[in-house]
């Protein structure tokens, strides 16, 4: 039962109580697409990651993860298909190594590190007091951020599943680190179905299509220079 990461919204709409969040929502996600999703704080952005990980079920329509229905897929199997760099990052208190192995108990050191270069978060782990072994979180060292987001990225990272979802992941890196941090992705996104979740048009403008969302609908889709060519919503948002 691997799971192979194509990703279907069949007409979906999603609401909480009388409230509508999501509405007539069609994403078709081949394995492998990379999907940007922009919009407003409200829009519905995260919502879409909740349905795809079954925090939620749709009121209408499907979500299709390889053809099947997400309600029809064994919960541990989907959840272990995803994996999600969520919009709270939460850390353990534990060491920075067991932190970034969440998910992943059997990795080696060496996976460990390549998956905090991969995040940009290998330097400044090195500057801590006792390097991977340093505990953070409620009873240890206090982390930025910026860079509690690149140790999520990290766990993210190592465990391979075929669906990657990052939900506003680089909101509190600096533009550069976050432009190394994309350049690492993109090398470890390859043949990950991968719905990036973002404000900055540098985190998306690669992506294999570009939706925006308004109030809980799709009024924009496409390419960068579509949407560009479009000069509506994503175009201001280019030129602010
Ligand atoms: P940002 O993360 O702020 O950029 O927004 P978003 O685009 O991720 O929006 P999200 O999908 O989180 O929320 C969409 C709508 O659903 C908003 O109107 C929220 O107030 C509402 N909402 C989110 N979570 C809940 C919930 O647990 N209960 C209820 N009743 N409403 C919720
Ligand atoms: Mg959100």
């Amino acid at each position: 039962d691997k799971v192979r990461g194509d990703v279907l919204f069949d007409n979906v709409t999603f609401k909480y109580e009388d409230n509508v969040v999501l509405q007539d929502i069609d994403i078709d996600a081949p394995a492998g697409k990379k999907v940007a999703i922009m919009g407003a704080t409200g829009a519905g952005k995260t919502s879409i990651v909740n349905l795809i990980c079954r925090f939620y079920d749709p009121q209408k329509g499907r979500v299709l993860v390889d053809n099947v229905d997400v309600r029809d897929w064994d919960l541990k199997t989907l959840r272990r298909s995803v994996s999600v760099v969520m919009q709270e990052t939460f850390l353990f208190s534990d060491t920075i190594a067991n932190n970034i192995a969440y998910g992943k108990d059997d990795a080696s050191m060496d996976e460990i590190i390549a998956a905090a270069k991969a995040a940009c978060a290998h330097d400044f782990i090195m500057e801590m007091p006792e390097g991977y072994d340093t505990v953070v979180g409620e009873r240890g060292v206090g982390l930025s951020g910026g860079q509690k987001q690149r140790i999520a990225i990290a766990r993210a990272l190592l465990v391979s599943a075929p669906i990657l979802i990052l939900d506003d992941a680089t909101s509190s890196v600096d533009m550069e680190t976050e432009h190394k941090i994309q350049q690492a992705l993109k090398r470890l996104m390859a043949g990950r179905t991968t719905f990036i979740i973002a404000h900055r048009i540098s985190a998306v403008k690669d992506a294999d299509e570009i939706i925006i969302l308004e109030n809980g609908r799709i009024v924009e889709r496409g390419t960068h220079d579509q949407l560009l060519k479009l000069r509506g919503v994503y175009y201001d948002i280019f030129r602010d």
